[in-house]
């Protein structure tokens, strides 16, 4: 009798949504208004060179391969040739797709690569220094992209971006804290000072003529430059001097790949997210079904009840996330039946407003017969009608601090992102399990959560984050805060953020973002809350399309980041 009680109120909860009146929050500021396109990146230098290359008659793809090259060279802390990244588009007439462009393990890899004798993990093996690199993604999938759908000649798209790392650019005061809190680790790692040192200071210029010598051979010869041209021979050579496993097969064997994206619906909202090697789409799918029945709109942005439904509900997810998700090349992904309306409702049904639900008593959900914070966003969309949401990064900030000062570029730690010890936290804290185990040529599992969202059959959004495993919750809470809460995109991207990943048993809140008395009612009510982890939870990156047809750009107030459009 008790069961079919508490199975009617599950019931009546999913199934009752009351979407009646609260008052929208009221809109502080609006972003970058834009009649026709738009590039939103972590710096205006790239941004700029995106949108030039749009104006050139360009579409978003041309603009993908400008921007992405343009952060590598004046964002080196995530923008990189070094590393890798997911794509996800929606064409001009509603066909969507995604690209993977992920790295891959070494075909020398082994699964216990990080492990001592005794079992346990070498400190800072998978995450600084050679062994932490992955086979790079970041050359194969920019021309994936603009080979198929691009409009212009790489030469054309390249040469701004050779400017200006031949020209230079300023040093930004951010990024001359940023650069200054890493010098030890450079010089560390690379036994000398490299081209980013503390000695750079903010409005200085920085100009890198060895990244713009690789750019130049890769706009002349292409792709195959960077795989098997010099480029390769270069970064093999001095790759395997600092003692790395990556050889010229890894290189030429690299291939992005087209991947059916994730897609479902919230309200009258269609979502489309990046698919599995990320964890994102899937996450931000099962996170979105279990809070769809809740009136968030109701409770109000940030409130007590809004906070406790997303956090119960990305407690769950990131438990799945921990035991089902890997790189589907290598492991089988249930992904019908976790994002499907009866496990999620099941997974929801030991929610309590009266308290949390103990992390041991989650796990993850049984399913029968089961066969760094550091990453930069851009968002574009074009004058043709066409979005892209793109996520790159070298994984930790400034990936494994190996810098190829031949080259001008860092090298990836993505083999963090590997549970190089099924059950042992990463570097982000993630607990992983096989399905994210280290075999060569796997792609290791990402948080990635590029996203377009509809409305009502037409473009609406497209959003994205870096953040490490906060990346999915701040996509979440952007698009809530747009959707839910009728915030701006610039608002939107501005609110302060939280975020719950199972474990570790905590609510991370981006510090004297909240209100102190709702803080207090939650640890009341038995939740562990961190404010001190991080003041930055994500840096979103958006465009919005406004009732009239014009763009809002949301370039986040935490960094650089800067929306340019015309
Ligand atoms: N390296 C961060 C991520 O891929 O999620």
């Amino acid at each position: 009798m008790k069961r079919l009680l508490l199975l009617f109120i599950i019931t009546s909860v999913f199934n009752c949504k009351n979407k009646h009146a609260s008052a929208p929050s009221k809109i502080t500021k609006r972003g970058l208004i834009a009649k026709q396109a738009m590039v939103v990146s972590a710096r205006e230098e790239a941004s700029k060179i995106g949108v030039e290359i749009l104006k050139k008659g360009g579409n978003a793809f041309d603009a993908m391969m400008a921007t992405e090259m343009a952060l590598a060279v004046c964002y080196p802390y995530a923008g990189n040739l070094g590393g890798g990244g997911f794509l996800v588009y929606r064409m001009a007439d509603g066909s969507k797709g995604a690209l993977d462009y992920r790295e891959k393990a070494p075909l020398a890899a082994t699964k216990n690569m990080y492990l001592d004798k005794k079992g346990n993990v070498i400190k800072n093996l998978s995450t600084v220094g050679s062994m932490a690199v992955g086979v790079p993604g970041t050359i194969a999938g920019v021309f994936k992209a603009q080979e198929r759908y691009g409009k212009l000649e790489v030469k054309t798209i390249l040469e701004p971006v050779i400017a200006l790392a031949k020209n230079g650019y300023t040093i930004t005061k951010r990024q001359q804290k940023r650069i200054a809190s890493y010098d030890a680790d450079f010089i560390a790692v690379n036994k000398k000072e490299i081209l980013y040192s503390n000695k750079l200071k903010a409005g200085d210029t920085i100009k890198n003529v060895a990244l713009a010598n690789t750019l130049q051979r890769i706009a002349e010869h292409g792709k195959a430059e960077f795989y098997t041209g010099e480029t390769a021979t270069k970064l093999v050579d001095y790759l395997q001097s600092k003692g790395s496993i990556i050889t010229l097969e890894d290189l030429a064997k690299y291939e992005a790949k087209w991947r059916d994206p994730v897609t479902f619906q919230y309200d009258n909202l269609t979502i489309t997210s990046m698919s599995p090697p990320s964890s994102g789409g899937i996450c931000l799918n099962q996170i979105m079904t279990m809070i769809e029945p809740f009136d968030l709109k109701d409770y109000g942005h940030n409130a007590l009840k809004t906070i406790q439904v997303l956090v119960e509900a990305e407690k769950r997810a990131y438990a799945d996330r921990g035991y089902y998700l890997g790189d589907p090349d290598f492991v089988s992904i249930p992904t019908q039946t976790l994002t499907s309306n009866a496990y999620l409702k099941n997974r929801m049904a030991s929610f309590s407003f009266k308290q949390p639900t103990p992390v041991d008593a989650i796990s993850h959900g049984k399913i029968e017969g089961y066969e760094s914070d550091e990453t930069t966003h851009y968002s574009i969309v074009d004058q043709f009608g066409n979005a892209i949401a793109v996520t790159t990064t070298l994984n930790g900030g400034y990936g494994s601090k190996l810098y190829a000062d031949d080259l001008g570029f860092f090298l990836n730690n993505e083999m963090d992102d590997f549970s190089s010890k099924p059950g042992e936290p990463n570097y982000y804290g993630l607990i992983g399990a096989e399905a994210n185990s280290i075999v060569p040529e796997k792609r290791m599992l990402s948080s990635m959560t590029p996203t377009i969202i509809e409305k009502n059959g037409e473009f609406y959004m497209s959003v994205g984050t870096p953040g490490g495993s906060t990346i999915i919750t701040s996509v979440l809470q952007t698009i809530l805060n747009v959707h839910e809460f009728q915030l701006s995109m610039q608002d939107a991207v501005d609110a302060p953020r939280f975020h719950n990943q199972w474990l570790p048993d905590e609510i991370r809140m981006e510090p004297n973002g909240f209100d102190k008395e709702i803080i207090a009612q939650l640890r009341d009510l038995g939740y562990k809350i961190n404010e001190s982890r991080s003041p930055v939870i994500g840096k979103v990156d958006g465009i919005l399309m406004l009732e009239d047809g014009t763009l809002e750009g949301g370039a986040d107030r935490r960094g650089d980041d800067t929306a340019v459009g015309f």
